[in-house]
């Protein structure tokens, strides 16, 4: 992948992957809860210099996006593509066809980072932990074959890690969970660190709900910021590559300017020990099953 720059032209740090890949550690977050805006895409793409696309076949958005990836003009090489294997695709035969399918959505002929959704895994007559270890065989094969440039998992917990270990080959380059002051999983991603596995953190302002506290707000003033600037300043110095969503180009603008301050150390311990283990995200049914 191509170096690019962000805002006012200072470098978009990566974070290394096992396999030798570089993950921006900063990238856009496209879910379909709050909506899509193509125009909020194309603007994080052309103005702010977002090169990396957080999507999933879930948020029903793939075909919009490669659309919106094709306007900007910006070069397949030049991007980092993150999409997920969705619940019904699980097993060998259906996560290589939904890989490819989700392929042909966006427009590319790879993906860069490939992730299984959810740890909860169904399959007929099969364990969860044997479909995943099926599943999980599927996307080593896509990665063998040089589809997804990397593979990783989404929302899995050190047992799930641990069985996949004795149970498969390639250690996933990436876990994504949920991360942010409320919800600040340390042991997991102590462990994923110690495996070598890329620790990803997903709604990085509590889906806004953190941008109001009023401690983040106090820092936020103090350093001449905005809160969510805050949060995603606080997510990325923990070194966790970090994927916040908006559909409006003035956040975008804001929640990519967060390279040109450091929050000091008081401050990082301050936000770390906000933690009140808050998981705002969980896979209710029948909500899988659409
Ligand atoms: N792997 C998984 O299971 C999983 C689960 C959830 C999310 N994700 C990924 O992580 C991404 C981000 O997570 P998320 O969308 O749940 O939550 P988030 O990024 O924490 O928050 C998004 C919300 O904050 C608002 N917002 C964004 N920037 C703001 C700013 N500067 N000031 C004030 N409000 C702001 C957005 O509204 P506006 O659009 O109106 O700006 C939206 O309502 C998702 O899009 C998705 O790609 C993955």
């Amino acid at each position: 992948m191509a170096s690019a720059t962000l805002g006012k032209g200072l470098p978009v740090p990566t974070v290394p992957l096992a396999n030798g890949l570089n993950i921006p550690i900063l990238g856009l977050g496209t879910s379909h809860v709050g909506g899509y805006s193509h125009d909020a895409v194309i603007y994080a793409l052309k103005e702010c210099g977002i090169r990396h696309i957080d999507t999933a076949k879930r948020y029903g958005c793939e075909l919009l996006l490669g659309k919106a990836i094709q306007e900007s003009g910006v070069k397949r090489e030049e991007l980092w593509i993150t999409t997920k294997l969705w619940l019904t695709d699980y097993g060998y035969e259906s996560a290589k066809q939904s890989c490819l399918e989700s392929c042909n959505r966006l427009g590319v002929e790879y993906l860069d980072l490939f992730l299984i959704h959810w740890p909860d895994a169904q399959l007929p007559g099969k364990s969860s932990r044997e479909a995943r270890a099926e599943t999980w065989r599927a996307m080593e094969e896509l990665y063998d074959q040089g589809i997804c440039r990397s593979i990783g998992v989404s929302n899995f917990l050190i047992n799930h890690l641990e069985q996949l270990k004795e149970d498969c080959d390639v250690t996933p380059h990436v876990n994504q969970v949920e991360y942010h002051p409320f919800q600040r999983p340390q042991e997991l991603l102590d462990y994923c660190r110690k495996r070598n596995i890329v620790f990803e953190g997903y709604s990085p302002l509590a889906k806004g709900e953190v941008l109001t506290h009023p401690h983040v707000v106090r820092l936020a003033r103090k350093y001449g910021k905005t809160p969510a600037q805050i949060c995603i300043r606080w997510s990325i110095q923990n070194g966790v590559v970090t994927i916040p969503k908006s559909t409006k180009p003035k956040r975008l603008k804001e929640n990519c300017e967060v390279f040109g301050f450091h929050l000091k150390k008081e401050d990082m311990a301050f936000l770390n020990s906000m933690n009140v283990n808050k998981k705002l995200i969980h896979l209710t049914y029948p909500l899988w099953k659409g």
